[in-house]
């Protein structure tokens, strides 16, 4: 049970989210936008209900429920021929409408069945390493997750963050993004679970049956019969990385992996072959995740000296505490500050036009555009794009949207996954835990607060790392090892989002995470 302390400052957050989309879309039909914390914002304040917590939440604000858009009237067809389930040739992405040309990469989109009996399927999209066929067969595989829960890794991760392309303004055209992660590892973006983006069930029931528990156990079957159908991946070193509530998922897909295998026994040599798990701005503890949040605001200038106080001294956010009123007032003061700016990048502009801009404007990988939520929403509902990725064969009765509005309720969420990320060091897994410094939702003083939980031994002091180490060098952030393969990361300048932000030192991020050395050091910079 959470207390009313932790849900009226979460329904805060909500609020300030959808402020801001409200702010933005003035000129357009009001729709709220809903953002990677929003959902579990509305998952944490009722386990029991999201509608309903919705309902509540718009009472309060007097801001209009983010309702779930079911378009009545429209029911699933009977699919024609789907493409040869099972086959990678039937996978292959010839070209994404929009496309530039010169593309030395493969692509691969389509549906996983995860259970066949429900009519669960999940569905990826898979960049391979640039270079060709050389260089993604020597590259590892990274699993990519966003979070939500309910958020999708193809709307976020691949075509806002650190996928391959970039879309314009006009929601038609992709331009490239020169620091996308299949520089180094051939990256899949994984729908997950049911619910989400193109992933269905043809058990309706299954959308309020959803949680971490099941998520896990879908997302592992995925990549058990992925890698039927794409043998070539079978025990090449493996990698999994996502944001957000993802800070979950990532977690519990690795012990997943690690329970099956153990379960099989040491004879069998698992097809996944499990190294490392970085999360980004990640939901782990709950109390310390909240602390840390109110503490950088108030460390951010964002809220007053007596709403800090109040929350100092009368908010308790642990599990299971008791509620209290001057904890409330507090919080409540302290939200009233935030309603007008992006808490996910405290220092990102606001989206000034919502919707389309055509023809489109020149777009800067450097400058992430505060709208981009806008045309990628366009891109992915294009039934030509559709079609390209082999997506929504079976007609789905809502629009493809970054966050579910399908999913009913989530049953289970861990209040810690400490644990099991205690489990994976004791197993020799590398541990990332990265935070983009300018975030206010899952905050680098919630990562810090939370890492400390673990009391593990400092192996390699708090530094600055080099994200260019020529003359004087470029201070990518910070890094603390620790004893026993975990490190923490902070990205300088990058807000929840990282690789929007800041996506060149995101890439150099991962391609030290993945060949498993420490992040540049620089003797020599800012010498005369
Ligand atoms: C869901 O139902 C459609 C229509 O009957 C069918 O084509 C599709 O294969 C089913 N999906 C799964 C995963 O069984
Ligand atoms: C906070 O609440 C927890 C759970 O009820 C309790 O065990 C703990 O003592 C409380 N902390 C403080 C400082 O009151
Ligand atoms: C799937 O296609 C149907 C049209 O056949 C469309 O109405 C629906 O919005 C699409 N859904 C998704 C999730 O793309
Ligand atoms: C989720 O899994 C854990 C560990 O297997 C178990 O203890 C817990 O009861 C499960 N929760 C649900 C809701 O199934
Ligand atoms: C880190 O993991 C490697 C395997 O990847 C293992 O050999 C090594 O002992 C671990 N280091 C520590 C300090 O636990």
């Amino acid at each position: 049970m959470r207390t009313s302390t932790s849900k009226a400052a979460l329904f805060l957050l909500v609020a300030a989210a959808q402020c801001l989309a409200l702010l933005a879309g003035a000129a357009v039909a009001a729709k709220p936008r809903t953002r990677q914390g929003d959902y579990l914002d509305r998952l944490r304040g009722s386990p029991s209900s999201w509608a309903s917590l919705a309902a509540v939440s718009a009472e309060d604000r007097s801001a209009p429920s983010p309702s779930p858009s079911r378009s009545g009237g429209r029911h699933a067809a009977p699919a024609t021929a789907p493409a040869a389930v099972g086959s990678k040739e039937a996978d292959r992405v010839v070209g994404l409408p929009g496309q530039p040309s010169g593309v030395g990469f493969a692509q691969y989109a389509g549906y996983v069945t995860v259970d066949a009996e429900a009519g669960r399927a999940l569905f990826y999209y898979l960049a391979e390493a640039d270079g060709g066929s050389a260089a993604s067969s020597k590259a590892p595989l990274l699993l990519w997750l966003n979070g939500g829960p309910g958020c999708s890794s193809l709307g976020y991760g691949a075509m806002e963050e650190l996928g391959p392309f970039r879309v314009k303004s006009d929601g038609e055209s992709l331009y490239r993004n020169p620091y996308s992660w299949n520089n180094v590892a051939n990256v899949m973006f994984l729908e997950s679970p049911i619910g989400v983006g193109f992933s269905y069930s043809n058990t309706t029931a299954d959308y309020s049956r959803m949680g971490d528990n099941s998520t896990a156990e879908d997302a592992y079957k995925f990549l058990v019969n992925w890698m039927e159908r794409f043998p070539e991946y079978k025990g090449r070193d493996f990698y999994l990385a996502g944001e957000s509530y993802a800070g979950h998922y990532v977690p519990q897909l690795a012990h997943t992996i690690l329970r099956h295998s153990a379960a099989a026994g040491k004879s069998s040599s698992s097809p996944i072959n499990l190294k490392g798990i970085m999360i980004g701005n990640a939901v782990i503890n709950d109390w310390t995740d909240t602390k840390g949040m109110y503490d950088f605001f108030w460390t951010h200038a964002l809220i007053s000296d007596e709403a800090n106080d109040g929350i100092t001294k009368h908010c308790n956010f642990t599990d299971g505490a008791a509620a209290n009123q001057l904890c409330d007032d507090a919080t409540s003061l302290a939200d009233e500050c935030l309603q007008d700016i992006d808490i996910y990048n405290i220092y990102a502009p606001n989206c000034q036009s919502p919707g389309l801009v055509s023809p489109p404007v020149t777009p800067s990988i450097e400058s992430f555009d505060p709208c981009t939520d806008y045309y990628v929403e366009a891109y992915l509902n294009n039934p030509d794009v559709q079609k390209a990725l082999h997506a929504n064969i079976t007609r789905l009765d809502h629009p493809w949207s970054a966050c579910s509005g399908v999913l009913r309720r989530w049953v289970d969420s861990a209040s810690t996954v400490l644990p099991i990320i205690k489990e994976l060091l004791k197993n020799n897994i590398r541990v990332w835990v990265y935070s983009g410094d300018t975030d206010g939702r899952v905050p680098v003083t919630s990562s810090r607060y939370s890492v400390n939980q673990l009391s593990l031994t400092v192996a390699d002091k708090w530094r600055p790392w080099f994200s260019n180490t020529q003359g004087a060098g470029d201070v990518g952030g910070y890094i603390v090892q620790y004893k026993g393969n975990l490190s923490l990361v902070t990205v300088r300048g990058a807000g929840h989002e990282v690789p929007s932000y800041q996506p060149q030192r995101a890439l150099v991020l991962v391609q030290y995470f993945l060949e498993g050395k420490t992040l540049p050091d620089c003797e020599k910079c800012g010498e005369a």
